[in-house]
């Protein structure tokens, strides 16, 4: 394995244009947090990464949205996501924003660098316009249906439920965000990054790493679809203006000003240490180990995007690990921030402290799938767990010295087969939980780490101290010396998830920070005073909890009332028409690999035979399909799906059992058209 000689650690710097919520949490922000607090009491030079995203279509909507300037938007969430980050002991380094002129400056020379040396092309094409509001439409300012998985809310930068990055001009129904008319398409200048021309060094460079499967998967996926050539300047108002007179009015595409904001955030924190030249240090040096904290829907621009511009920019480090997590859902439903189905961070904060909310979404971290938060489950998590075995643990062993031993660590005598069973597990926890937080694994680490406040509670139990205190009193100090060993050994191994509870801990043990590899052989000595004690963990009562679920619900009917109360637009003959219903029959019916939603179909509609992709494998077997007659959209443009050409689309209905399909009454012949 390769050494480094320090660590930059980044997570996805958020748009500033909204509050954050658990989602956010779960995926970028926790899990790297845990790993910096790690390396850092490993006694690392590590330096932790972030800032606002301030540029960009998600801005500028909000901005439309909400009648007033994109500054006013990003000054407002940029103070509101810092404050709350800090709440909830998310310990950056530096949290800059990408609206500063360090920013500014160096992503500009970024596109100059790769300008000048012949790296990008420029071309007229015809985006898309909206006559009604005179504008351009880039990116999420329209919007449309997936050509990939056919998800009819795809964005026109990039697809939310299959991931893909898309152009505006490949969905199919495109509408503006704007004023909801049908674009038209008008000529306009834009440079664009020639991905294809540099994909073999790009992966050359990807397959000499490992990365996590789901990296992999993405980036192979776009790989295989060929990287062609991406547009890397926006006609937007707001945002890094393109460094060339002939630009005037155009900014840099926000993917391309973004995660050059790592590098403009590791520039303003070495100005900030008053070492200025200190980020090239973490940018510019092989030692540097490289981490990027994201979530999966950022996985393209991480693994392909930005390591790209790194390399033509040379002298750059590239991403060593980039840990993506899945989604995380609430009580079972996606997160949406449109409809505001999501808990927020700052109402989370006036409820509850930090470290409960830590532990639960480190417990079930979304790190191979997607999982799920429910209210119900974060109770227990606090009352079952934090607080009835390591809060309860260290109350006992505690309270006990207060009481019987005035309140200083008791000696230890000679250790019997329970002792040293006990010694033995908390002497290898820093390892083990090391050894899992180092490879990313902070579900496991959490698992491990409660499993030992298990045992150690157990011992307690086992060894009975308030009968040996009279009948062998040795053994009741040596039992007390153990079990407080063992709660120093766990301030240290649960700081990383449990910052503060771990500072409260280090406070009742009237000892000062150590490191995580020394922890296990600094023994607290006999005679030692500790501080006072205080509980742990407070108890969360069911009516707090209900209270939270009661607000959720409310959350998620206006959702569904608002999905009734969208009712579709009108549409005359002559447009219905235009689309072409045909029956067709199953001839051939296979699972798609690695899709467990997708059959594809071989279909005969009379003399034609065509290849169509369903969704439809869980609800169907192939057997069941074969010889159906079934409905199909038979005048669908082609597309891709899992790089599975479908040639068109066959209809279904929605029940509450599942899809059915629509299927023809009685003796149709396939190729019909259906009128
Ligand atoms: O998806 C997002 O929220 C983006 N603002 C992430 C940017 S990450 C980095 F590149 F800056
Ligand atoms: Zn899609």
């Amino acid at each position: 394995m390769k050494t480094f000689k320090r660590i930059l650690v980044t997570s996805a710097l958020p748009y500033a244009n909204g509050p954050l919520h658990l989602g956010h949490i779960a995926g970028a922000y926790l899990p790297a947090d845990i790993y910096v607090r790690y390396q850092r009491l490993k006694g690392r030079d590590v330096v932790y990464i972030c800032g606002s995203d301030e540029h960009g279509v998600p801005i500028t909507v909000t901005a439309d949205i909400e009648k007033i300037s994109p500054q006013d938007v990003v000054d407002r969430y940029h103070a509101m996501n810092k404050r709350d980050f800090e709440s909830l002991g998310i310990s950056f380094d530096n949290y800059s924003r990408t609206s500063l002129p360090v920013h500014h400056e160096t992503a500009q020379s970024f596109f100059t660098v790769l300008y000048n040396q012949g790296d990008l092309t420029v071309r007229t094409e015809r985006q898309f316009y909206s006559e009604a509001s005179q504008r351009y439409l880039p990116d999420r300012y329209v919007e449309g249906i997936c050509p990939h998985c056919r998800y009819d809310k795809a964005r026109g930068d990039q697809c939310d439920k299959c991931g893909k990055w898309l152009e505006p001009q490949q969905l199919v129904d495109p509408k503006s965000k704007i004023d909801g008319s049908t674009p038209v398409l008008k000529e306009t200048r834009h440079w664009y990054l020639p991905m294809g021309r540099f994909a073999d060094t790009w992966k050359a460079w990807f397959d000499s790493n490992k990365w996590k499967e789901n990296v992999r998967n993405y980036c192979m996926g776009w790989y295989n679809e060929g990287l062609g050539e991406r547009p890397i300047t926006r006609d937007l108002h707001w945002g890094v203006p393109v460094p060339l007179e002939e630009a005037e009015g155009k900014v840099l595409y926000v993917w391309f000003d973004a995660p050059i904001g790592y590098i403009s955030s590791t520039k303003e924190w070495a100005e900030n240490t008053g070492s200025p030249d200190r980020w090239k240090t973490y940018w510019c040096d092989v030692n540097t180990k490289l981490v990027h904290f994201i979530g999966k829907d950022n996985i393209v621009f991480h693994a392909i995007l930005f390591p790209m511009m790194l390399m033509r920019m040379g002298n750059y480090v590239l991403p060593d690990a980039i840990p993506a997590n899945e989604y995380l859902t609430i009580e079972g439903r996606k997160i949406s921030t449109s409809q505001n189905y999501a808990i927020w961070l700052k109402d989370y904060l006036k409820v509850f402290p930090p470290d409960p909310l830590r532990y639960t979404l480190a417990a079930n971290a979304p790190e191979g799938k997607d999982t799920d938060f429910s209210w119900k489950q974060f109770q227990s998590r606090n009352n079952d767990e934090l607080a009835d075995i390591l809060g309860n643990f260290v109350n006992r062993t505690l309270t006990f010295v207060e009481r019987y031993y005035k309140n200083q660590v008791p000696s230890r005598g000679t250790p019997d087969a329970m002792d040293r069973d006990l010694l033995k597990t908390i002497g290898t926890a820093p390892e083990q939980i090391g050894g899992q937080l180092e490879n990313f694994e902070v579900r496991n680490a959490v698992k491990t780490f409660m499993d030992i406040c298990r045992a150690a509670n157990k011992y307690f139990n086992d060894k009975a101290p308030w009968e040996t205190r009279k009948s062998d009193p040795e053994a009741c100090a040596t039992t007390l010396n153990i079990c407080l060993h063992v709660v120093n050994v766990l301030s240290m191994v649960m700081a990383p998830v449990l910052p503060f509870a771990a500072k409260k801990l280090r406070d009742m043990l009237n000892t000062d920070r150590a490191l995580w590899d020394d922890i296990v052989a600094q023994e607290l000595p006999a005679g030692h005073l500790l501080g006072k004690s205080q509980i742990l963990f407070e108890k969360i009562e069911d009516n707090i909890i209900d209270r939270q679920i009661e607000a959720l619900n409310a959350m998620a009917g206006s959702q569904e009332e608002s999905a009734e109360s969208e009712k579709p637009a009108e549409i005359d003959f002559d447009y219905f028409r235009q689309v072409q219903l045909k029956t067709a029959v199953v001839l051939e019916a296979e699972k798609v690999k690695g899709a467990d939603k997708l059959l594809k179909l071989q279909i005969g509609l009379g003399a034609e035979k065509r290849q169509i992709v369903a969704g439809v494998a869980q609800h169907y077997t192939p057997e069941e399909m074969i010889g159906k007659t079934i409905v199909i959209v038979a005048n669908l443009k082609p597309a891709k799906i899992r790089g599975i050409e479908s040639n068109g689309m066959l209809l279904a209905v929605r029940t509450e059992s599942g899809l059915r399909l629509v299927t023809a009454d009685g003796d149709v012949s396939p190729g019909l058209s259906i009128s």
